[in-house]
């Protein structure tokens, strides 16, 4: 008696994005920026997903269809807001529209976050290494902002390689503002390290993670023992481009890390930044 109901039950195919709203709009170069939306009631993401974001048709231009591309959530899970950190690529399908939206404007929202830098799938050690390049930062603005990282890791280190300084987007939140986050400050002072380093122009720290890696330079600026990765204590999160990701995950390997997943953790996971 109760078979029949279930695939008569739904008459109108339910909408596959949320509609929210721009809160705020922050412009860090003419190549880079960063959004928040509103986030819908229903919405849950684990901390370092990434989710489909886009722009409504412009039914005026006959446009059909809206133009959606994956963006990590940079927002800790339990936000109240959905924040997003940007390229702007010229002439790209999405973020040449994107980078124009003001506060009030409407955003699609996929409904189903999902990805593999999330701390579920990284198994339990003693430091967490959170590797992004460029816009590669996003996810870590996620996992670092949630307790849940310091709970599981004595140490959380945040690396953020860049060509060029103006490019250290979010460095005051890592540099003050997360210190005094009502939340996470405490751990935040006594468990995070911010690293960031720049690769073509002059800076405090200069050289691309892989070279700092090999040199052993990343453990002795960190006052780390030895000059590579633990196997035992260390584990670590990619984000950045293909070429960042594949070169610095064949060091890790060849260090004795192994490349995990949801389905089964390991001591280190990849994810490509998306847009760009
Ligand atoms: P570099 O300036 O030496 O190319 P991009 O904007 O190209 O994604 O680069 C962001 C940062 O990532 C830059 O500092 C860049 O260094 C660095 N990078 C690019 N490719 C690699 C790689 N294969 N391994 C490590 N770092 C890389």
């Amino acid at each position: 008696q109760m078979t029949a109901t279930a695939s008569a039950a739904a008459p109108v195919k339910e909408a596959p994005y949320f509609v929210e709203k721009v809160l705020w709009v922050k412009h860090w170069t003419d190549r880079l920026f960063s959004f928040a939306i509103t986030r819908p009631a229903s919405f849950r993401f684990r901390s370092g997903e990434f989710v489909m974001i886009g722009l409504p048709p412009r039914e005026e231009l006959g446009e059909k269809k809206p133009i959606l591309r994956a963006y990590s959530i940079g927002s800790p899970s339990f936000a109240e807001e959905l924040e997003f950190f940007s390229i702007k690529v010229p002439d790209g399908p999405l973020t040449s529209r994107l980078q124009l939206i003001q506060e009030g404007d409407e955003i699609l929202l996929g409904k189903k976050p999902t990805g593999t830098l999330v701390l579920d799938a990284v198994r339990p050690g003693k430091r967490l290494f959170l590797f992004g390049t460029g816009t590669g930062l996003a996810p870590w603005l996620s996992v670092a902002r949630d307790p849940d990282a310091y709970s599981r890791f004595e140490r959380v280190i945040v690396a953020h390689g860049v060509r060029e300084v103006k490019e250290l987007a979010y460095r005051d939140l890592f540099t003050q503002e997360i210190f005094d986050d009502p939340l996470v400050g405490d751990e935040a002072r006594a468990q995070l390290t911010y690293y960031p380093t720049v690769t073509r122009e002059a800076f405090e720290r200069q050289g691309r993670f892989t070279d700092l890696i090999t040199s052993g330079k990343l453990f002795q600026d960190l006052g780390i023992e030895g000059d590579r990765f633990d196997p035992e204590n260390d584990r670590a999160m990619l984000c950045g481009s293909m070429a960042m990701i594949k070169d610095t995950a064949a060091l890790l390997e060849a260090q004795g890390l192994k490349e995990g997943s949801n389905a089964e953790p390991g001591d280190f996971v990849i994810e490509r930044a998306f847009v760009g």
